[in-house]
């Protein structure tokens, strides 16, 4: 897969982008790292530091045009120190895809500052500011994409993922007042919304620090997390979209001359905007409620 984004500037390296993605030790991440293996592009491969060796476990090395780096998003210095490296040796980053993210899998009644911050941190402010990072040299040259990537959760909320959600809607927003500040610069932002998808990522999500075995926990919500693990599992697992699947529809948005703000990487995620869209909102919230597994059994008798 080579391509030129169109409009971008042939006098910058040859017409062939800087492309930097996060997360890609695992899942979209590692997808997205996989065919961007194949282009033409100049790419930068970022994965936290507890993880970058399963690139290269992966068949992911270093070419002269592929460089491989650790960062924590939610850390100044490896943002700078990738960031500063590009500047010098390739002029600047094109395209940033913010990938990387997690979710806490908790109530809100549950959730503790710490796992607000950190939540928040490594699905928005990091995000956020690696946009920062990358916009000066975006604009000076008059060409920049933005990708973040976000999920059906930064339109909807469900219970026991409520900061994941709320993580997400930051994004949204941001991203949102992010793509008119920057269309007059020929700089475009999409937000990639996300539903469920087949892979094990749901393995990776995080209970809060107070709660490390939410599962087995004997607290008020045991029943929620007893009903609501499994169904986002099952759904996962039931999903057609794959991480390989995704990472492709992604990068086709980098072949449209002006791709949208918003773009549903998956069915559901179509159908979720249109069914809250369409419906009035008291309707849409009791049909969202009658679909929660379990409910009826939420709340034990003492
Ligand atoms: N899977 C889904 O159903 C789904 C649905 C909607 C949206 N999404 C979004 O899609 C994106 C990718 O998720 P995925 O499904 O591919 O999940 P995943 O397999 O769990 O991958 C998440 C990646 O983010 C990395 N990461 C976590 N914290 C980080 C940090 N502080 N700094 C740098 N990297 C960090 C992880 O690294 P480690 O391996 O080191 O933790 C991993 O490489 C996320 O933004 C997620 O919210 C996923």
């Amino acid at each position: 897969m080579s391509f030129t984004p169109p409009g971008f500037p042939a006098e910058l390296r040859g017409g062939l982008p800087v492309v930097l993605v996060t997360g890609t030790s695992s899942g979209i991440g590692l997808a997205l790292a996989r065919e961007l293996m194949q282009t033409d592009f100049r790419v930068v491969l970022t994965a936290h530091r507890r993880s970058i060796h399963k690139l290269e476990e992966r068949g992911l090395t270093e070419s002269s045009r592929v460089i491989i780096r650790a960062m924590d998003v939610t850390s100044k210095r490896d943002r700078d120190a990738v960031i500063l490296e590009i500047e010098r040796r390739w002029g600047g980053v094109d395209i940033l895809i913010n990938n990387a993210g997690v979710a806490y899998r908790a109530v809100m009644e549950e959730m503790s500052g710490v796992d607000e911050e950190r939540q928040q941190d490594i699905n928005y402010r990091g995000p956020m500011a690696l946009c920062r990072r990358v916009l000066p040299h975006m604009r000076g040259s008059r060409w920049g994409r933005i990708l973040n990537v976000s999920s059906v959760s930064g339109m909807m909320a469900m219970p026991t993922m409520g900061s994941y959600s709320a993580s997400k809607w930051a994004l949204e927003g941001a991203s949102e007042a992010l793509w008119y500040e920057m269309k007059p610069w020929n700089v475009r932002v999409t937000l990639i919304q996300i539903g469920f998808v087949h892979s094990q990522s749901f393995k990776n999500v995080r209970p809060p620090v107070a709660r490390p075995h939410l599962e087995a926990d004997r607290g008020p919500y045991r029943e929620y997390y007893r009903n609501m693990g499994p169904f986002v599992e099952a759904k996962m697992q039931a999903a057609h979209a794959t991480p390989e699947v995704i990472a492709r529809r992604i990068l086709s948005t980098l072949k449209r001359k002006s791709p949208p703000l918003r773009f549903p990487a998956t069915k559901d995620a179509r159908w979720f905007y249109f069914l809250r869209r369409m419906l009035p909102r008291r309707v849409y919230h009791l049909l969202m409620y009658l679909a929660l597994p379990g409910r009826r059994e939420w709340v034990q008798d003492k």
